[in-house]
Formats: C-alpha cells, sequence, structure tokens
C-alpha cells in the first residue's frame, strides 16, 4: 500500500493487550490499567482475520506489542498463526523480557526469530523504580533466553531520560562489545503518562554522541540512526522522534487491543475494525492509510503527543 505521500505501508503493530506485568512510569499509572472487559479486546480469530487482510493489501512485517504481550494467555499460539501467514516475512515482538526465561524457546518455534527487549538501567534499584515492580535480573534472564533460543538480532530498547540514566549511557552502550545487540537509545516522548517528568529528562539523543565520541557510523535502518564502538560485536542505535522526527520513512500502522487501527502514533485519529469482515475490513485498512498524516506536530516537554491514549494501550 502506497499512502498520500509516497510513503510504502508494509508493517503492522498489533497490540495484544493493555495489561502489563510492570508499570514504567512514562507508559503507565502506578495502579494499572482499569481492566478491559474481556470483550473488549480482539479476539485471537479477529486478529488474524485483520492481520491477513493487511497482508492481503501489501504488509510484510508483523511486531506483536502490548503492554506486555507475553500475558495474553495464548500468545506463542496466537504468533503461530500470524507467522503462517502466507505473505508474511517478518514476525517480531516488543517485549519487557520478564516472562522470556519460560517462553523464548517455544516463540522461537513459532516463527518469532527476532525479538525487541526493553531495558532503561543495568542497576536492580533503578530498574525497580522506573518499572515500579520489575526486576533487573528477570530481564536479564530473559535477554539470556532470547539469544539461547537463537533469536537474532536482539534489540534493546533504552528510553534516555535526563537524570535517571543519562550516567548510564556508557556502561549500556559497553554492552555491544561483548554481545551481538543493537543497543538502541529512544527519546522520552510525552505521552500519556510520560507528562509528569521535568524539562531536564527530555534529552536529545545527541547527548549519547558527546559522551562517546567514539562511536562510529554506520549508517541508518528504520527510524535508527546506527554506530558502533570500535571492535564492538553490536551496534548503538539512536532513535530521535523529538530531535529528528522520522515521519518521511514512516511504514507503519498501529492496530490496538480494542481493534482500532492507527494511522499515526501522535494523534487520536483511529479507523473501528471490529465487526468488519471482507471487502469492508480492507476498504478500513484503506482508509487508516489514506488517513495517513504527512507528520506529526513538534513534540517536546512543552509540546504533547497528540496520541491520546498512553503507550500501552498502542505498543509504541
Ligand atoms: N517515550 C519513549 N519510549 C517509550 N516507550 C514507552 N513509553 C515511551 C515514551 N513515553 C518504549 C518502551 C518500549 C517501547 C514499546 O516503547 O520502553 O521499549
Ligand atoms: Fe509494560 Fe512496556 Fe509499558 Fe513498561 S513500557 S509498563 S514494560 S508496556
Amino acid at each position: 500500500m502506497q499512502d498520500l505521500f509516497c510513503r510504502r505501508i508494509d508493517y503492522l503493530r498489533i497490540s495484544v493487550t493493555d495489561r502489563c506485568n510492570l508499570r514504567c512510569v512514562y507508559c503507565m499509572p502506578a495502579e494499572g490499567v482499569a481492566k478491559q472487559r474481556h470483550s473488549d479486546i480482539l479476539t485471537f480469530e479477529e486478529i488474524e482475520e485483520i492481520a491477513r487482510a493487511a497482508v492481503e493489501l501489501g504488509v510484510r512485517k508483523l511486531r506483536i506489542t502490548g503492554g506486555e504481550p507475553l500475558v495474553r494467555r495464548g500468545i506463542v499460539e496466537l504468533c503461530r498463526r500470524l507467522g503462517q501467514i502466507p505473505g508474511v516475512e517478518d514476525l517480531s515482538m516488543t517485549t519487557n523480557a520478564a516472562l522470556l526465561p519460560h517462553m523464548a524457546q517455544d516463540l522461537y518455534q513459532a516463527g518469532v526469530h527476532r525479538i525487541n527487549i526493553s531495558l532503561d538501567t543495568l542497576d536492580e534499584d533503578k530498574y525497580r523504580r522506573i518499572t515500579r515492580l520489575g526486576s533487573l535480573a528477570d530481564a536479564l534472564s530473559g535477554l539470556r533466553a532470547a539469544a539461547e533460543a537463537g533469536m537474532a538480532p536482539i534489540k534493546i530498547n533504552t528510553v534516555l531520560i535526563g537524570g535517571f540514566n543519562d550516567d548510564e549511557i556508557p556502561a549500556l552502550a559497553d554492552l555491544t562489545r561483548r554481545y551481538p545487540v543493537e543497543l538502541r537509545f529512544i527519546e522520552l516522548m510525552p505521552i500519556g503518562h510520560a507528562a509528569p517528568f521535568g524539562p531536564e529528562a527530555y534529552l536529545p539523543s545527541q547527548a549519547v554522541l558527546e559522551r562517546l565520541p567514539q562511536l562510529q557510523r554506520e549508517g541508518a535502518c528504520g527510524v535508527a540512526a546506527l554506530y558502533r564502538l570500535p571492535g564492538a560485536a553490536g551496534r548503538v542505535g539512536l532513535i530521535s522522534p523529538l530531535s529528528h522526527h522520522f515521519c518521511g520513512q514512516c511504514n507503519r500502522l498501529r492496530l490496538t487491543a480494542d481493534g482500532k487501527l492507527r494511522p499515526c502514533l501522535h494523534s487520536s485519529d483511529e479507523v473501528p475494525l471490529r465487526g468488519l469482515h471482507g471487502p469492508a475490513l480492507r476498504d478500513a485498512i484503506r482508509e487508516a492509510v489514506r488517513r495517513k498524516p504527512e507528520r506529526h506536530g513538534p513534540l517536546s516537554w512543552s509540546e504533547r503527543s497528540g496520541a491520546g491514549r498512553d503507550m500501552n494501550e498502542i505498543g509504541g
């Protein structure tokens, strides 16, 4: 599918739940989410039907997100079903990794061969502070389990937060010296619960280059600018939604757990898909592509995202 600005739309992110076993302070309220009734969440049959329709229209890449996708019961089976859709070339997942020690092998066998893991700090106390509930040891076990299951590449998503983890930029980047991982620093976006942070939390990714002048530019892949520490096994990525908006390369649609298709992360515009089948479903997907804006409005500490929902509902 091509949108009105000649962008090729071939990537669908599927949020399978808005629940999570953690409560990252920039993502969710402390008390968690008001439990969506089970009937509000798309069934596996509905998700598969939507994915098939999107693939018929040219989508080639699927990413499973949440909330935390691994807390949805039966998630391995859903992955297997999505991976078997003819035309799907790439099936991936974004997870906090806490449940990966038990699930990585089954996921790999179900067709999830690469994975993005959210990890904002290498300090156990800080990990608990930022996730409110999590354990760094669990996340690192999950990372190891993904590698042992054969998943590659493994990408680590680190939200760069001034005053919280900017002192860890060298230690985090150092992971790439020892392991063939891609460590991606992502600028904190002013969405939903990211609101309580002060201006100092919104660090430009340039701060990483200032801390690590030895980084060598290697190119760009999708939304990430890629660098390497001299001799390192893995790479460092910079994802800069605030300082360098990448709308021109945007190739994606987002499906929320309750069945709305979002043309843009930073707009509240949604196309409801529930109850649609066949040609009507395909028309609605095309409509979402037509409604993709050329770019989103300015994002900064004082100019909040127009997303209108928290990240756990949109899937990042
Ligand atoms: N800004 C930047 N990244 C965010 N994520 C969640 N909320 C935000 C935010 N406000 C990240 C998570 C996860 C990915 C899905 O999005 O850390 O890695
Ligand atoms: Fe859960 Fe991910 Fe949101 Fe953290 S960022 S609360 S791990 S959904």
